[in-house]
């Protein structure tokens, strides 16, 4: 199974703290937004991923994850040249994905639970695709889902003005090897993009759209805005000093997963020995948390 990060878009609702640095390179608390999507990826069990984001910001993720074949994992980059909606990065993504069944995950979604890859994984079937829906007060920012007690969905819409229920879509889609085919027959919303909620829409017409509810043991951030993404920060600050854990941390989860050896996530502490970060690294290892 393929993986893709679409780390795209102007960010323009975090301007001015945008205009030179990328969304999704930002901090959230102690490592980069970006880690917290990779991570979820690497828990699904994908180790295969492509990264779109724009001409300017896609140097800086290739330095940023220069050595990440250490955790495992193959990363391959792709350009988003003008942000023409997040179904657009299957699109780009077509060759990478090679025909093969795909989960697409936004940059700027952050999600924390445990277990939560495994229960994804085994949730998704083919032939179709598989999306969460988690419990809002305000829908109206979001894709929004009405579903019934077996998971089938019965409505989709995006940010709609009345919406049908308090059950947002967040940023994580699994879909089979159709997805790029009905990609191509979505047209174009009146913003100019391919709406990723017009491609579940083709698979909930043809009764191939599943949902999965998070629910409590599941934590959902779209940090799209200053507040959204000092909650997130005080969110994973407060986790990570009550048990010790890290959140979003690509080498623990390469470790825990067995793609690390003792011996690599000991030189990958070492490596930030100066950080509080490679001091929960150590510790993890040692057993201690
Ligand atoms: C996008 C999607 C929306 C989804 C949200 C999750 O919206 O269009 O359906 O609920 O991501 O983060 P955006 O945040 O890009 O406006």
């Amino acid at each position: 199974m393929k993986g893709i990060i679409l780390a795209g878009g102007t960010a323009s609702r975090l301007k001015p703290a945008s205009f030179v640095v990328s969304k999704q390179l930002m901090p959230v608390y102690d490592k980069p937004l970006v880690y917290y999507p990779l991570s979820t990826l690497m828990s699904i069990g994908i180790r295969d991923i492509l990264i779109i984001s724009t001409t300017n910001d896609l140097p800086s993720y290739k330095e940023l994850f220069k050595n990440s074949h250490i955790w495992g994992i193959e990363i391959s980059y792709a350009e988003q040249k003008t942000p023409g909606g997040l179904a657009e990065a299957l699109l780009i993504g077509d060759s990478f994905i090679d025909n093969k069944p795909v989960v697409l995950i936004l940059g700027d979604n952050l999600f924390h639970g445990v277990g939560l890859g495994k229960q994804l994984m085994e949730s998704f079937k083919e032939p179709g695709a598989l999306i969460t829906a988690y419990h809002v007060d305000n829908p109206i920012a979001f894709g929004v889902v009405e579903f019934n007690q077996k998971g089938v969905v019965t409505s989709l819409e995006e940010k709609p003005l009345h919406p049908k229920s308090h059950w947002a879509v967040p940023g994580i889609y699994f879909y089979d090897e159709t997805a790029i085919e009905r990609t191509r027959k979505i047209t174009r919303s009146s913003r100019g993009e391919l709406e990723i909620t017009d491609l579940n829409k083709s698979y909930m017409h043809d009764k191939q759209l599943k949902v999965i509810a998070l629910k409590n043991h599941v934590k959902w951030f779209d940090t799209g805005t200053p507040d959204s993404l000092l909650n997130a920060a005080l969110y994973v600050q407060q986790n990570q000093q009550e048990d010790g854990l890290l959140i979003g941390s690509p080498e623990v989860v390469a470790w825990e997963a067995g793609w690390i050896s003792d011996q690599t996530l000991s030189e990958l502490a070492l490596a930030v020995n100066k950080s509080r970060y490679g001091f929960h690294l150590k510790e993890i290892l040692s057993g201690t948390k």
